[in-house]
Formats: structure tokens, C-alpha cells, sequence
């Protein structure tokens, strides 16, 4: 009996993997145990060693972390960068006026001295990794408090670590702390911008096709990296020369066929792969349909006021951006779990865990109650976890008077200079008052009927008692004499200017700001607190059962952390999917279907002449397919989330391909449960980033310095 049901669980987590080949992110320092083999069994024809190396120069030495949130990589000797349109979409905002509007017409420095500097913007390349949990964990075990002696060893490490090197150090927490690794870093502050398309190149489709194949977005945007004289590490100086890399990546322009393989070099953000199947029941069945609800209203709201005024377009464009983008991964995250059966698949692993701690007496000890403790917690924290999803929501994101209302509160309480709130201009500038009040109506509504009444702020249900609960009318009045919640800013604008112990007091008199500060002095002092402390015991359980699974599962399956933005590798190759009976996906989009989705005016779907200029004289230069045909975005089984947007998609020689940006929606539940069936990561072929650059831009000159490779065919 024991022997078949080995055998049995031998066949689950060996038919688990090669039905997942492209799930994983892993660390590159690991590669040559972990993946080597398999990855050049799926066709990589580099070593491990080629791809992360601390001894030699490596593909790792081309990968930077791009202005804190995405991933780009260096394509030249002379330091310049790609990246996505939508990652240096920020820059390019802050570069534009009404008469040189480069989001809107592009952007091409013609030579270096037309480049254009961003403070603030850092490019960040990872020199080594390093593991130090023997360290760590001889500190925590058997210490008084834990926490402290793991925060001292760290603290211990980095300090040696400075004598060694002078590069800056970190020592990042992975499998919820049941690994630590020593990352060191060097942070390049002279960052350029380049070349960027026009929007309606760069997020062509916008909202509407956002985490849809198939695409037709050439999300890319160029920069540079600038260094001081000795090519070290420099802030902004008009001294400063373009960076010359350890590495820069070769462009490939073969293009990718059915079955190629593919990685993905870059930084993920977060996922949540070894959460118990209650975790994922109440993602689904609480937090999503909470979240979802709350933006449908909201992008509701706004939608109906944009389609009919250019001002109000302007005005929410990225707002609406923001939001909507959360709530259609959320929607495509929640379709993805059920169609997957992700939880029926948590109760089999789950059962199998349970089977296998019960035939060891160790592990029955430490970890036979685990699941069941997971049961009681995520039943009691049910309450509060939609009680936060809603406050968030409403009040914190959601609504933006009431958050900025909030913001003054340190002022307030201490009327000074420094403490005045900045960048009002700025916000009022994208605020629209008539907008927010039937926002403001719709989600108190929402709020008001979604949690019960012990759950919701002691302020918010003393408005909705005082006026019966007529939300328009309970609005009306807490806005009516404000000067924060108003269309004319100008009074509160003025005071900043003038006296401002006065125009504090008058802040501290406005009734919006009362009720502001009530709800969320409330929510932060009583309800996070009480929220924290289930939310710490399930963290805490977690790393015991993250723990749990390696001991129990180590043997006979590999495991890759949980993305934390740390540097990783995902690999797969391009394949087409089905998400539904019926449909079946191609892996590869080209021009045709950009200028098929043409919509001329529209907000979304217009184009610039050019390109349909380009098109029409099939002006294609050497970047077209073999089909005679421009190629614009293609997919494939690689594994990324939220971070790994900028990331090179490389060949099996490591060239770069494509430029990663998007996920299928239909698969974005792979922050959770990776299933190959669905997800889909979305590039820019890179065919079609040189086409834009060369042929569109006419900055033909940035391809000097790159280094394009066509191999002949009977050489791939
Ligand atoms: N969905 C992509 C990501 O998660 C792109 C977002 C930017 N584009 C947009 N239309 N909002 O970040
Ligand atoms: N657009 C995402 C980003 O900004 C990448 C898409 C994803 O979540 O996979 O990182």
C-alpha cells in the first residue's frame, strides 16, 4: 500500500512538472543546479554560467532594475537602455508641454547633447548574490527574540560586507524567511531619456487592450545611462559620458517561431505561489469580488464623464489607467483560478502534504496541525480582510479628495512651511469636483451596503443616520462649504500663501477635512491594528508551512521563492494557448492587425500617418518576417508578473528578441497558480522596436551602436 502510494505521488509531482515547464522564477545563482539541464533540454544553447557569473562577465551584467518598478537592460556599449513606454511613461510626461507633447508626438534625441536628464531616476545593476541563511539561522535559533537577532545578523553581514566592497548591500528574506540572500547592488543616478514612440505607438489599444491577445502595443522606450570620467557611478553632471557596460545584450533579428525557446531576465514584483487553498478560496471568494466591485462603480463614474469631455479625459487619463489596470488582472486573475480548478488542485496537494507528514513522526509534531490552524485563522480574519479591501478601496484610493484632504492633517497640527502640503497645484489641476461628488455618492452607497455597520468607520455611519441615508444629500453637505472637496481651490490655494496659522485653522474647521481625518485616524488606530494581529499569526504560520512544503515535497520537486523584486530567470518557450473551447491563440501579431483596430480620432485606437504611410509602402527595411509581413507582439509559456515589465525576452543564445510587457488576462492567475494551459507573457518583437526606431523615427543612428544578428537559417 505504502509502496503505491509512493509510487502514486512520485507520478503527481513528476506529471506537476512536465506539465509546467515554463512555471518558475528563479534565482540565477541556482541555475546550474536547478535548470541548466532542463533548460537545454527546451533548447538553450548557453551555460548557466553564461546567463549569472560573479567570475566572468554574463548576460546578469546587461539586466538593470529601471526607476524602482520594472526591468530594462543595456543594448549598447555607450549605456543605452530599453525599457517600456509605459515604465518611462512618468519621464516622458514630465518632458512635455503643450508645444513639444511627447507623449503624444514622441520623442528622439538626435544626438547626446539632446537627451534629456531625470532627477530622481536611478538604473541599478546587481554585481553578485549571495546566500547567507547558515548565518542567519545560527543567529535566530535559540535566541530571546528572533526578529531582533536575524535584524542584528543582517545588520552584522552588511557591515562586513562594506569592508569588502563598496558596492550597496541588502539581504532580502525568501520562502517567508526560511532562506536569506545577500544582494549587492550598484545604483547609476544619471539616467537619459532617449527615444520614445507616441503613445499611439506606445500604448496603442491604452485601456482597452491592456492584458489582452492579441496585442498591437509597441511599448518601448530608450534611455541612457551616463557615469563620470572613470565610468564610475555619477549624479547628474554635464561631465558626465555615456556608461560603458561590463555587457550589453546582442539584438536578434531571426524573429521566433512555434516552440522557441525563450527567457525572461528581470525583476518581479510579487506573487503568492504556496499560500494554502483557504488563502486562495478568499482571494476569490472576498478580496477580488470586493476589489472589483468597488473599481467597477469607480471606473463607472468616470468612464460616463470622459466620454463626453475632453477636459475630464485629460484630467483622469491616468487615474483611470491605474485603476482600471488592478481591476482587469483582478477579473482575469479570478476567471483564471476557477477555470483552472486552482483550488481543487490546492486540496490535492494539500491532501498529499497531509498523507505524507502522517508517515513521519517529526513532522506529524511540528507540522501536523498546520492546515487546520490555516482554517481557524483565515476564518477569523475574514471580517477584516473585507473590511480593509473596502476602506482601501473607497477611501484610501479610491476617492482622492478625501485622501488629500488627509494629507493635511500634519500641517494642521502644526502650521510650518515644511509641513504645508506640497504639489496641490498639481492635483487640482487633474481634479474635477463634479466627477468626485457622484464618485464621492456612488461608493459611500457601495460602502454603506457592503459591510455591516459594526464594521464601517463610527464617523461614516453618523453621516448616514444624519441624513437617512441619502448619500447625494449627506455629500452635498460635507462639501458644500469646504475648501478642500471644491471646484475652486483657489481660497485654500491663497491661504497656503498668506497666514498659514490661519489657513490651518480654517482647514481644522472644514467639515470634509473632519470627517476625513475621522474615518481614517479611526480605520489606521483601530481597525489595521486589529486587522495586523490575525495577519501577523497567519504570516507567521506561513513560514512555518513555506518550511513544511520544502521538507516534505524537497525530494522529488524543486522550488523556486516567491518573486520579492529580487533579479530572477523564467523560461519557457512560444506557444499558443486556449483559453476557451474554440479559440485558440497564434503566438505572433504584425502590422496588419494594428492598422485593423485603426480608429481614426479615437483616444485609443488612433495612429500617426507615418506609420500608416510605412505600412501602405510596405517599407519594412530587413525587420520583416519571413511572410513578408512587419511583426509587432508575440507570446510565450515564460513566467513574470507586475516588475518583469522592461524585461528582455532572450533566445537560446541570449539575444534579445522581444521586450516584455504585459500578461494575457486569461492567465493572470499565475501570480498564484501558474498553469501552462493559459498563461501567456506578452512581448514587443524586437523586429518591430528597430522598424519604429529606424524607419518610423528616423533615429537610424541609435542602431549604430547596437549590435543587430541575423543568423542564416540553416544556422538557428
Ligand atoms: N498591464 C500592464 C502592467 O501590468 C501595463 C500597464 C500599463 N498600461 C495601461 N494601459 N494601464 O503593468
Ligand atoms: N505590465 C506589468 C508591469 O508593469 C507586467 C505585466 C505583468 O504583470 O506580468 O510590470
Amino acid at each position: 500500500m505504502k509502496f503505491i502510494n509512493f509510487l502514486f505521488f512520485l507520478f503527481l509531482s513528476l506529471s506537476y512538472y512536465t506539465s509546467n515547464a515554463g512555471e518558475g522564477m528563479w534565482l540565477p545563482f541556482l541555475l546550474s543546479d536547478l535548470n541548466e539541464s532542463e533548460m537545454r533540454d527546451m533548447g538553450l544553447q548557453l551555460t548557466a554560467e553564461d546567463i549569472y557569473s560573479v567570475n566572468q562577465s554574463s548576460l546578469k551584467d546587461a539586466i538593470i532594475s529601471f526607476g524602482g518598478f520594472c526591468t530594462g537592460e543595456v543594448i549598447s556599449n555607450k549605456g543605452l537602455i530599453l525599457t517600456n513606454h509605459h515604465c518611462g511613461y512618468g519621464q516622458i510626461q514630465k518632458h512635455s508641454t503643450l508645444e513639444n507633447d511627447y507623449l503624444k508626438n514622441g520623442f528622439w534625441a538626435m544626438n547626446h547633447s539632446e537627451e534629456k536628464t531625470n532627477p530622481g531616476l536611478k538604473a541599478i545593476f546587481v554585481k553578485y548574490m549571495e546566500d547567507v541563511t547558515n548565518r542567519i539561522m545560527a543567529a535566530a535559533n535559540g535566541a530571546e527574540n528572533r526578529e531582533m537577532a536575524i535584524q542584528e545578523e543582517i545588520a552584522a553581514i552588511i557591515a562586513e560586507q562594506k569592508n569588502i566592497d563598496t558596492y550597496d548591500h541588502q539581504i532580502k528574506p525568501f520562502f517567508y524567511g526560511n532562506q536569506y540572500i545577500l544582494i549587492a547592488t550598484e545604483s547609476y543616478g544619471d539616467v537619459r531619456l532617449v527615444g520614445a514612440p507616441p503613445s499611439s505607438i506606445g500604448k496603442y489599444g491604452a485601456d482597452t487592450d491592456n492584458w489582452m491577445w492579441p496585442r498591437h502595443t509597441g511599448d518601448f522606450a530608450l534611455f541612457r545611462i551616463y557615469a563620470n570620467r572613470d565610468n564610475q557611478p555619477a549624479a547628474f553632471s554635464s561631465e558626465n559620458v555615456p556608461y560603458t557596460p561590463e555587457r550589453f545584450l546582442e539584438i536578434s533579428l531571426n524573429g521566433v517561431k512555434d516552440g522557441d525557446f525563450t527567457m525572461i531576465f528581470g525583476f518581479p514584483g510579487r506573487t503568492e505561489q504556496y499560500l494554502p487553498g483557504v488563502a486562495v478560496q478568499q482571494i476569490m471568494e472576498v478580496v477580488n469580488p470586493a476589489r472589483i466591485a468597488v473599481r467597477d462603480e469607480l471606473l463607472a463614474q468616470l468612464d460616463r464623464r470622459m466620454r463626453v469631455s475632453d477636459a475630464v479625459r485629460i484630467q483622469y487619463a491616468a487615474k483611470y489607467a491605474r485603476i482600471s489596470n488592478g481591476w482587469k488582472k483582478w477579473k482575469g486573475e479570478n476567471l483564471g483560478l476557477q477555470t483552472t480548478d486552482a483550488r481543487g488542485k490546492k486540496a490535492k496537494r494539500e491532501a498529499e502534504f497531509q498523507e505524507l507528514v502522517s508517515q513521519n513522526e517529526a513532522w506529524q509534531a511540528q507540522y501536523g496541525s498546520i492546515l487546520e490552524e490555516f482554517n481557524t485563522l483565515y476564518a477569523s480574519y475574514q471580517p477584516h480582510v473585507l473590511r480593509e479591501t473596502y476602506f482601501s478601496e473607497v477611501f484610501l484610493s479610491g476617492l482622492e479628495a478625501v485622501r488629500i484632504a488627509y494629507t493635511m492633517k500634519r500641517f494642521v497640527e502644526n502650521p510650518t512651511e515644511k509641513s504645508a502640503p506640497k504639489g496641490l497645484d498639481e492635483f487640482y489641476k487633474d481634479y474635477n469636483h463634479e466627477v468626485q461628488t457622484e464618485a464621492m455618492i456612488a461608493l459611500f452607497e457601495l460602502f454603506a451596503n457592503a459591510l455591516p455597520e459594526s464594521e464601517q468607520p463610527r464617523a461614516f455611519v453618523a453621516l448616514g443616520k444624519k441624513y437617512k441615508g441619502n448619500w447625494a444629500k449627506a455629500v452635498d453637505k460635507l462639501t458644500k462649504k469646504s475648501s478642500i472637496a471644491t471646484e475652486d481651490p483657489s481660497k485654500l490655494l491663497a491661504g497656503l500663501e498668506g497666514d498659514l496659522d490661519k489657513v490651518a485653522k480654517q482647514i481644522s474647521n472644514d467639515a470634509f477635512y473632519q470627517f476625513a481625518v475621522a474615518i481614517i485616524d479611526e480605520y489606521l488606530t483601530e481597525q489595521r491594528p486589529a486587522s495586523r494581529e490575525v495577519k501577523d499569526a497567519i504570516d507567521a504560520l506561513q513560514t512555518q508551512y513555506m518550511e513544511a512544503q520544502l521538507n516534505v515535497f524537497g525530494e522529488d520537486k524543486r522550488f523556486y521563492p516567491d518573486a520579492n523584486s529580487t533579479l530572477r530567470v523564467s523560461y519557457g518557450q512560444v506557444e499558443p494557448f486556449s483559453p476557451v473551447d474554440g479559440i485558440t491563440y497564434n503566438t505572433q501579431t504584425y502590422l496588419d492587425g494594428v492598422i485593423a483596430k485603426y480608429i481614426p480620432g479615437d483616444y485609443e485606437f488612433d495612429l500617426p500617418k507615418r506609420l500608416i504611410e510605412l505600412y501602405e509602402s510596405k517599407d519594412f527595411g530587413p525587420y520583416a518576417d519571413t511572410n513578408g509581413k512587419m511583426p509587432v507582439c508575440f507570446i510565450a509559456s515564460n513566467h513574470t508578473t507586475g516588475g518583469n515589465s522592461g524585461s528582455p525576452a532572450l533566445d537560446a543564445h541570449g539575444r534579445l528578441i522581444g521586450l516584455n510587457f504585459d500578461r494575457a488576462w486569461e492567465g493572470t492567475m499565475s501570480d498564484i497558480n501558474y498553469d501552462i494551459s493559459r498563461c501567456r507573457n506578452i512581448m514587443v518583437d524586437a523586429r518591430y522596436i528597430l522598424f519604429i526606431v529606424d524607419k518610423f523615427a528616423g533615429a537610424g543612428y541609435l542602431l549604430e551602436e547596437m549590435t543587430l544578428v541575423e543568423t542564416a537559417a540553416d544556422n538557428l
